[in-house]
């Protein structure tokens, strides 16, 4: 071979930069006529994705022209504004563009070394965070990639500091321990449950303590579960309370629930992965819980603060708890330190780390506090028509109030449950293989329960508006119809 083999030259990469620019330029300038979901039938999709290993390389057109033929049709698409199912998230315009100068630089921020502005700008946009969701900003805090990782390091600090340093040591089995119990709420994430399988609790030890009927934990059954533990001697060591559960939007009473943990001596881990940033709309800025309890605290800038995927920040009010659990330093990780730096390795125990701060930095920058605030507002302003809209409609019902904008609602046009309940599964079946909009469900006491979230930062009011005149229209034809059997 002539020449060396290397990658493209900077100004092909330039060239097909602008390919690429202008592809997702189209894609979003035409976003409303893109479907959301992906046909029913996909067949065998490994096979048409050409999924033979090349010999040979092809050119960039060749492979942008396929990823527009075969994948874009098949994926479903996230950042549309009529995404409503499951948590409806954004990955805003700054924040792409970040994540391709992030990936250009290719910085490890593992230590301070490694990248010193990458982890000075990860404290920078750590502190900020902390000041939108009212958390201490003298905490220990990470970025990590998403609240199911950050619950389960949380809970390794938890159950270590209840353990104390020999656990590092003597590990767990054949030990004269104390069984540990942690409590969650029966609305919780699953991810809390991953927690007490990852670290060796155990399912049988997570005690999940009832709800009332609007879906909060009750202080009330907690103190009682925890006092029945102690009487029995277990380990109390550590209550998960939500704020924003995924099924309904509820949050647990988190200053009753604090008072708890601190009369039991009982670390509180809160995961407000849904619910942390939504004081900064004005509207609910006195209505979230107080966040400053914790002492531990997960929230997501991925799920609701216009950041691109894998971007969730973990805070911990006592300072090197984190560190007791994952600092380890092998001789070739041995670097300087003053009173500026910060290896970010020691919090978790991921080393590798991609230079998460700069999407946080480019998107807070951008828009600004009052920015952020008043797209969270414009969503929950929406919510609250869609909300008013279905009260106001017969035969249909907002069974669960929440106060961010994940909206619960339910068609019932007949006295029986079981119809009703099968009604509104065929109502988001039919929907979601429309391709106009995509929705979820959860079940409650009421029954099957069609969830709308609302957050993406493309929506508008006339497409809240296009899915409720859809909703209705489908349910209308739905009931018309006799069952199958
Ligand atoms: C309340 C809550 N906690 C935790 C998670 C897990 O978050 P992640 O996907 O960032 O791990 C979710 C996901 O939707 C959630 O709704």
């Amino acid at each position: 071979m002539s020449e060396e083999p290397g990658d493209w030259a900077p100004a092909q990469f330039e060239e097909h930069g602008r390919e690429l620019l202008a592809v997702l330029r189209e894609h979003f300038e035409s976003i409303r006529q893109v479907p959301v979901t992906v046909p029913s039938d996909t067949g065998d999709l490994s096979a048409s994705l050409l999924s033979e290993l090349p010999e040979q390389g092809v050119d960039f057109e060749r492979v942008l022209t396929d990823t527009r033929e075969l994948v874009l049709p098949y994926l479903v698409h996230w950042n549309h504004p009529s995404f409503h199912g499951y948590f409806s998230n954004s990955a805003s315009f700054p924040g792409v563009l970040a994540e391709t100068m992030t990936a250009a630089l290719n910085v490890n921020a593992m230590l301070w070394k490694s990248g010193p502005a990458a982890s000075a700008l990860e404290r920078v946009v750590l502190g900020w965070i902390s000041e939108m969701v009212g958390y201490p900003e003298d905490s220990d805090s990470v970025l990590v990639n998403g609240a199911s990782l950050a619950t389960l390091y949380a809970l390794a600090a938890a159950r270590d500091a209840a353990l104390g340093p020999s656990v590092r040591v003597e590990g767990l089995a054949g030990r004269d321990l104390p069984v540990l119990r942690l409590y969650t709420s029966d609305q919780a994430h699953s991810s809390v449950d991953k927690a007490a399988i990852t670290l060796g609790f155990g399912t049988a030890n997570l005690v999940k303590i009832p709800s009332d009927d609007q879906y909060r934990m009750r202080p009330d059954a907690l103190e009682a579960a925890i006092s029945a533990d102690l009487a029995n001697g277990f380990k109390p060591v550590a209550v998960v309370a939500s704020v924003g559960t995924t099924s309904v939007g509820a949050a647990d009473p988190v200053t009753a629930i604090a008072d708890v943990c601190e009369r039991n001596g009982v670390w509180l881990h809160v995961d407000a992965a849904f619910g942390g940033f939504w004081r900064l709309a004005p509207s609910l800025a006195d209505q979230v819980e107080d966040l400053s309890l914790a002492d531990s605290l997960v929230v997501n800038p991925h799920k609701t603060l216009y950041i691109p995927m894998e971007a969730s920040a973990l805070y911990c009010r006592h300072r090197g708890a984190l560190a007791d659990t994952f600092r380890l330093v092998a001789e070739y990780l041995k670097s300087a330190q003053d009173e500026h730096t910060v290896d970010y390795m020691n919090l978790t125990p991921q080393l590798g780390r991609s230079f998460r701060a700069l999407k946080l930095w480019w998107v807070i920058r951008t828009f600004g506090r009052a920015g952020l605030a008043e797209r969270l507002e414009h969503s929950v302003q929406l919510a609250n028509w869609l909300r008013e809209a279905v009260a106001e409609e017969p035969l249909w019902r907002v069974p669960v109030d929440s106060i961010y904008p994940l909206v619960c609602l339910r068609f019932e046009p007949s006295g029986d449950r079981e119809v009703n309940d099968w009604l509104n599964a065929e109502i988001v079946e039919e929907v979601n293989a429309s391709g106009e909009a995509f929705i979820s469900h959860t079940v409650i006491d009421d029954g099957y329960v069609i969830r709308v979230s609302i957050g993406n930062i493309h929506t508008t009011r006339a497409d809240v508006e296009r899915l409720w005149r859809a909703l209705r229209e489908i349910a209308a034809r739905r009931f018309a119809m006799p069952r199958a059997a």
